[in-house]
């Protein structure tokens, strides 16, 4: 497929998704969410791809939603179109997704960010949720997402004064896994990813549904969760594979289907 506002990128089992309106710093507008849709579908439905990394330019990852696209929209344009939802297919995404952050990272840029499973950042990344500055408030996600990464101090800081913090701020308060240099973030996300494709993909996307589960429900409900689907595990021929192969002393040999 082609696309107007990303480039879409297969290499080895890892799917590369690169945000592409370097005009705009890859402002996220309806086109991009579109396209963002249209590939995530693609990589999700590929048996060859194991992991989605989602990147953007030196300079951003996103400085935004699109703000001359909202700029003059009223409060129904914005309801009857439920704006912003279709991003939820980015987060409900069951493959592992890897957010690769170099610049820029800025309101609805941080959103989507966070929606990924794991966020890499280069030294040179910025976030912050600055939507407060233009009249309004995080809209794809970050007044939860935010909060239940860094908790209620740095969120709240960020959220009402509209500071950008870096990327060593972002590690301190658990906003990032790990800052890598600006110049190797692309071939850190893809070592991260093929790693990833290197597991078991279903165990892989269970994994993550195990991990997810943590923010919807109670600690009681999450782990009879966990172990319910732990137990489903024995029913597939990668536990069999993964621990035949560790007693037998060779590299397992997993699914990827
Ligand atoms: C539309 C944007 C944009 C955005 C940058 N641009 N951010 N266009 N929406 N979010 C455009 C600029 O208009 C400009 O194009 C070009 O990108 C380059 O940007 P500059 O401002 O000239 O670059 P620079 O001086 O380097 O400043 C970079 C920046 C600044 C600090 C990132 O662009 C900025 O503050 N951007 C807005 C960040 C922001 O507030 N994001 C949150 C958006 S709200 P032209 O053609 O004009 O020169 C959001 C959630 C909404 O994301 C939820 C509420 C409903």
């Amino acid at each position: 497929t082609d696309f107007e506002t990303i480039l879409l990128e297969r290499k080895g089992r890892v799917g590369v998704i690169t945000l592409n309106r370097p005009k705009a710093l890859n402002a996220l507008n309806s086109q991009v969410l579109k396209d963002l849709i249209v590939a995530l579908d693609e990589l999700e439905a590929d048996s060859g791809i194991g992991a989605i990394v989602l990147t953007g330019s030196e300079r951003a990852f996103a400085a935004g939603a699109d703000i001359k696209e909202m700029q003059p929209q009223s409060y129904m344009d914005m309801f009857m179109s439920d704006f912003f939802s279709g991003w939820d297919r980015l987060a409900s995404a069951r493959k592992p997704t890897i957010a690769a952050v170099a610049g820029y990272a800025l309101g609805g840029g941080c959103e989507i960010a966070m929606m990924c499973d794991i966020l890499l950042a280069a030294d040179t990344a910025k976030f912050g949720q600055p939507e407060i500055t233009l009249g309004v408030i995080p809209g794809i996600g970050g007044s939860q997402r935010l909060t239940r990464a860094v908790g209620k101090a740095k969120a709240m800081d960020l959220v009402l004064t509209g500071r950008t913090i870096d990327a060593e701020e972002a590690e301190r308060a658990g906003l990032v896994s790990r800052i890598v240099p600006a110049a190797e973030l692309l071939d850190e996300a893809l070592k991260v990813g093929e790693k990833i494709a290197s597991m078991s993909l279903p165990v892989a996307m269970v994994a993550k549904e195990a991990v997810n589960r943590s923010f919807e429900t109670t600690l009681s409900e999450g782990i009879r969760f966990e172990r319910r689907v732990f137990h489903s595990l024995f029913a597939t021929e990668d536990q069999t594979e993964g621990m035949t192969a560790f007693v037998e002393k060779r590299k397992p040999n997993f699914n990827h289907r």
